[in-house]
């Protein structure tokens, strides 16, 4: 990995600056404000994170969330390089015991949905109380699911992102800003 101010190069690409820290850490605290509203007077909903992308996203909104809650995670992989494979592998299952239980899903991006609706189908099973979903990145221009997406941070493009999680064939997670590849 190499980097100068606003440029980052992972393998054989040059991505640059597109949103500072500053602007994901007021992205992040509006999300985690309309979950605290939302979520107030439930009892200990279940913040089911996505590995690996969703892990900063998840530790800076759980120091955001005011009410008693849990977090576990499951692993899920469909992408190589900078595009989907469509086809959603289950890396690690879900150890929990979600019946009756509020959960929140939390995603680091969600793009043509594939991922969440595989999730979601998965996850309606074992007859949660109810499901939401949190993510970080929103592509509409790129989603054709009907699931609702109820908590989304930022709303981008089709463009490809890493940083805050984000890899490019898994580098470039340790970000703190988001940076979008350069067309060369
Ligand atoms: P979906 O199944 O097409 O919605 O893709 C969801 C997953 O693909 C995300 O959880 C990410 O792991 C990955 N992904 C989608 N877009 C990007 C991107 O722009 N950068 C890095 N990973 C991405
Ligand atoms: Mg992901």
């Amino acid at each position: 990995m190499s980097c100068n101010k606003n440029r980052v190069t992972l393998h054989d690409k040059t991505f640059e600056e597109m949103i500072p820290a500053e602007q994901i850490d007021r992205a992040v605290a509006q999300v985690a404000e309309q979950i605290n509203a939302d979520y107030a007077d439930r009892e200990a909903p279940l913040f089911l994170g996505v590995l690996n992308g969703s892990f900063m996203f998840m530790s800076d909104l759980m120091k955001k969330v005011e009410f008693s809650c849990e977090l576990s995670f499951v692993k899920l992989a469909s992408y190589v390089g900078t595009s989907t494979t469509g086809k959603v592998q289950e890396l690690i299952g879900l150890k929990n015991n979600i019946e009756g239980r509020h959960v929140i899903v939390v995603e680091d991006i969600v793009d043509t949905g594939e991922s969440i609706e595989h999730l979601m189908r998965s996850l309606s099973g074992h007859n949660p109380a109810s499901v939401e979903v949190a993510t970080l990145f929103f592509k509409p221009n790129s989603y054709s699911k009907s699931i609702p997406i109820k908590y989304k941070a930022l709303e981008i493009g089709n463009e490809f992102i890493v940083g805050y999680g984000l890899d490019y064939d898994q580098l470039g997670r340790n970000l703190k800003a988001v940076y979008v590849v350069v067309n060369e």
